[in-house]
Order: C-alpha cells, then sequence, then structure tokens
C-alpha cells in the first residue's frame, strides 16, 4: 500500500487552491479550514455524487435541509447533552491537552509530565439566541444532521406520502468542539456530514443494515477510492455510541494508519422513541397494507464530505519519478476532478484560439481551465498537481490542420484530435 508525507499533501492544497488555513493571516484557529476553488468543486462534486447515489436513483429515498440551531430539547432527546462527551486529560507539567482514549499511560507523550486525571467534556459548541445572555436562551450548533431528520420525520413521511422502509437525506454543516483536532481536514470542529436515515420495520433491520453496508462501499469505488484501500471494521460491544445497537464503520488507509472514513449504525427505534417521550408528539407509524402500528426502526449511514474530500485527494496523490524527472500527480477520477481538460497555447500569437476553444469547451459543459502563463511543460506540471485528466494544446499546425494535441494525465502520452471531434472525445473518457 502506498506510503506518503501527508504534509506534502497538505503543501499541495495550498499551493493549487484545494484548501487553505482558515483565517491564516491571523495565524490560522485550529481546526477551521477553508476551501479554495479548486477545493470548493472537488467538494461540490463529491456532495452531488453523493445525492444523486442517494436519492435521485431511488425513489425510497428522499431529501432534507434543516436549521444548524436545533430547540434545546431536541438535544437532551438525543442524549447529546449528556453523554456527547469526550474524556480530557491535561498534562500537568506542560499544560499539553489530549483526549484521554488517545494516551496510553499516565506520562505526557511531549514530556513526559504526569497527567491529570480525566473529566468529560462535551463537544457540543453553545451559543446564545436572542439578547439575554443566560441558560434559558442557550442553544446549539448541531454536532450532527441526523437529528433534525428524526425530528421532522412526521413532516416528512406525510408530505412525501412515502411508505416503510423509506430514507431521508441530508447533508450539511456540523459543529464539534474536538479536544484535539488533527490530521488536516480529517478531524476539525467545523465539517459537513452526508447523512441518510433509513426507517424499517422492527423485523428488516438485519436486512436492511448488510444492504446499506454493501452499497456505501460501492459508493466509494464510484468515486475512484480503490477498494483494497477501504476496510470495513465492526464495532465491539463497549466502543458502540450510545444510540447504537450495532455499527460498522467504513475505513480507508490514510497515511496515518487505518481510520473511520463514514459509519453505518443500526440505531433500532432509540431516536424515536426518544423523541416520542421528550416532545409527547406521536411519531409512530401505521402501516396501511398490514394495519400494525409501530415505532420504526432506523438503519443510519453517516459519511462526513471533508474526510471523504480527503481520502479521494490522499487516494489520488502520487510522487513519480520518471525517467530523468519527478512529478506530483493527483490521478482523480474525471467524475469528481475541478478541472476536466486545461487548454493551452503554444504561443502567446495563438491566445485567442486557444481561448475561443476553451470558451466553445466551457458552454458545452465541460470543466475547463485556460492558461498561459509558462512554459509547456510547466503548465502540464500545473494541470498535473490539479487532478486535471486532459490537457489540449493548440499550436501552429492547428491552424493548418484544426487539430489539437491532446495529453493524458496519467499515461503522459499526447495524440493529435481534430478539434471538431473533441467533444465527443472527452465525453467518452469521462462516460457521458
Ligand atoms: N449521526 C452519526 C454520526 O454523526 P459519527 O461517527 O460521529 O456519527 C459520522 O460521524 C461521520 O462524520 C464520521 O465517519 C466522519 O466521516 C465525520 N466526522 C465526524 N467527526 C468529524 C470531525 N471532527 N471532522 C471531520 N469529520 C468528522
Amino acid at each position: 500500500m502506498k506510503e506518503f508525507d501527508l504534509n506534502q499533501l497538505i503543501s499541495l492544497c495550498k499551493r493549487r487552491g484545494f484548501i487553505f488555513q482558515d483565517s491564516e493571516i491571523y495565524g490560522g484557529i485550529n481546526g477551521f479550514w477553508d476551501y479554495g476553488p479548486l477545493g470548493v468543486e472537488l467538494k461540490r462534486n463529491i456532495r452531488s455524487m453523493w445525492w444523486k447515489e442517494m436519492v435521485e436513483k431511488r425513489g425510497n429515498v428522499v431529501g432534507m435541509d434543516s436549521s444548524i440551531i436545533n430547540h434545546p430539547r431536541a438535544w437532551e432527546a438525543s442524549g447529546h447533552v449528556e453523554s456527547f462527551t469526550d474524556p480530557m486529560v491535561d498534562c500537568k507539567v506542560c499544560k499539553k491537552r489530549y483526549r484521554g482514549d488517545e494516551v496510553e499511560s499516565d506520562k505526557c507523550p511531549a514530556c513526559g509530565g504526569e497527567l491529570t486525571e480525566a473529566r468529560q467534556f462535551n463537544l457540543m459548541f453553545r451559543t446564545f439566541v436572542g439578547a439575554n445572555v443566560d441558560s434559558s436562551s442557550e442553544a446549539f450548533l448541531r454536532p450532527e444532521t441526523a437529528q433534525a431528520i428524526f425530528v421532522n420525520f412526521k413532516n416528512v413521511q406525510e408530505t412525501s406520502r412515502q411508505k416503510i422502509p423509506f430514507g431521508i437525506a441530508q447533508t450539511g454543516k456540523s459543529f464539534r468542539n474536538e479536544i484535539n483536532p488533527r490530521n488536516f481536514i480529517f478531524r476539525s470542529r467545523e465539517f459537513e456530514q452526508m447523512e441518510m436515515e433509513f426507517f424499517v420495520h422492527p423485523d428488516e433491520r438485519k436486512k436492511w443494515f448488510e444492504y446499506w453496508v454493501e452499497q456505501r462501499v460501492e459508493w466509494y469505488t464510484k468515486i475512484g477510492i480503490k477498494r483494497e484501500n477501504l476496510k470495513l471494521r465492526e464495532h465491539e460491544k463497549e466502543e458502540l455510541a450510545h444510540y447504537s445497537d450495532g455499527t460498522v464503520d467504513i475505513e480507508y488507509y490514510f497515511p496515518f494508519g487505518w481510520q473511520e472514513l463514514e459509519g453505518i449504525a443500526d440505531r433500532g427505534d432509540f431516536d424515536l422513541s426518544r423523541h416520542i417521550e421528550f416532545s409527547g408528539k406521536d411519531l409512530s407509524y401505521f402501516d396501511p397494507f398490514t394495519q400494525e402500528k409501530f415505532t420504526p426502526n432506523v438503519i443510519e449511514t453517516s459519511a462526513g464530505l471533508d474526510r471523504t474530500l480527503l481520502t479521494v485527494l490522499a487516494d489520488a496523490y502520487e510522487e513519480e519519478q520518471l525517467e530523468n524527472d519527478s512529478r506530483t500527480v493527483l490521478r482523480l477520477s474525471p467524475a469528481v476532478a475541478p478541472i476536466q481538460v486545461a487548454v493551452f497555447p503554444l504561443h502567446k500569437k495563438l491566445k485567442e484560439n486557444a481561448e475561443k476553444l476553451e470558451e466553445d469547451l466551457r458552454l458545452s459543459g465541460f470543466k475547463t481551465f485556460y492558461d498561459d502563463k509558462g512554459a509547456i511543460g510547466r503548465l502540464y506540471r500545473r494541470q498535473d498537481e490539479a487532478g486535471t485528466p486532459y490537457c489540449l494544446t493548440f499550436d501552429f499546425d492547428s491552424l493548418e490542420d484544426n487539430a489539437v494535441t491532446v495529453r493524458d494525465r496519467d499515461s503522459m502520452e499526447q495524440e493529435r484530435i481534430n478539434i471538431s471531434q473533441i467533444k465527443e472525445f472527452l465525453s467518452k473518457k469521462f462516460g457521458a
């Protein structure tokens, strides 16, 4: 399996405009990241492939988009006020702070000093709604998108006229005051989730759980992740979240080891039962065919968008040794690549011709990029780092033969293709 230094990827992300440290000019703020022009496109492509796969392709999953701040009682019902905590320890000597479950001994990994006893720290960000700053106005930024789906279960089910089994999907920002954000965007304090809650009859939990595990692994391969870098890991009883009767993580082999990418959880009837209890509202389901009334059980698929994006980048990243040279290349799938095709003029006299070709491709729906700043070799290298699958060069011969040189990112091979056939060529390559 490929090993590489995460810092090299972080610096590529900055250099090419994928990801910047948030508030960089003020020294940054730990656990927060900003997406640049290429990063935002990559993120949009991944989100949209998730939505297509989970909602648009299926007749039995519908979407929603909730507020980030919900009623504080919802977070009591969900168990987050009481249980969404991590153990926190401090070094008595150098004052470094750690998550208790991530240090192996009672001595500080940095200086060898003694650590304090672990204290439970709630990860939800607090804020105040309205002008009064007191406990009556306290609210939380959501730590997951899932709860608003449960809270809206009845609204969505009735208005969409869905019958069980069916799912509700949502993507959006979540916030966790992580004790120790780290590994770039892998664990941050503000991130985006892509979650789907699938409501089933209690007798059908196992069947649907297995179905969704399989579907989700397959999706990662559709966005270009190599199957051999993914594995499934079942949670031990002791590590199950407070709501879960069983969880399987899809893990990826990151530069810092095997780590969770997505969790698929059998949440039983925990969520709806708790919201029934705390709100006093009836969220049960009446099956018109069997005449049975029951509280639906839930199979959840919960993925992190930023973490998926990091996975896509890590999986595509390669430092390739060439005969007399080396290059860094992102072998992104054309399905997610922020730029699908770059267009260059070989000489500044050909600028207008190249610009015209780029505009024509852009208006036909391709994600394009025009560049003329630098020698052709440098332009190629820049696009290799951006993950652009194809580069087209307009040269003096193009004026005669109406053809351009098409350079393939992965093989670096070049071929002449007539401009009238370029769109067809690209569409075929992109599977459009
Ligand atoms: N609704 C269930 C839930 O939120 P989770 O395992 O806590 O489960 C689901 O989170 C996914 O969200 C994780 O697999 C990960 O991809 C992403 N995630 C969680 N915490 C994160 C963080 N601090 N930074 C980035 N992504 C995170």
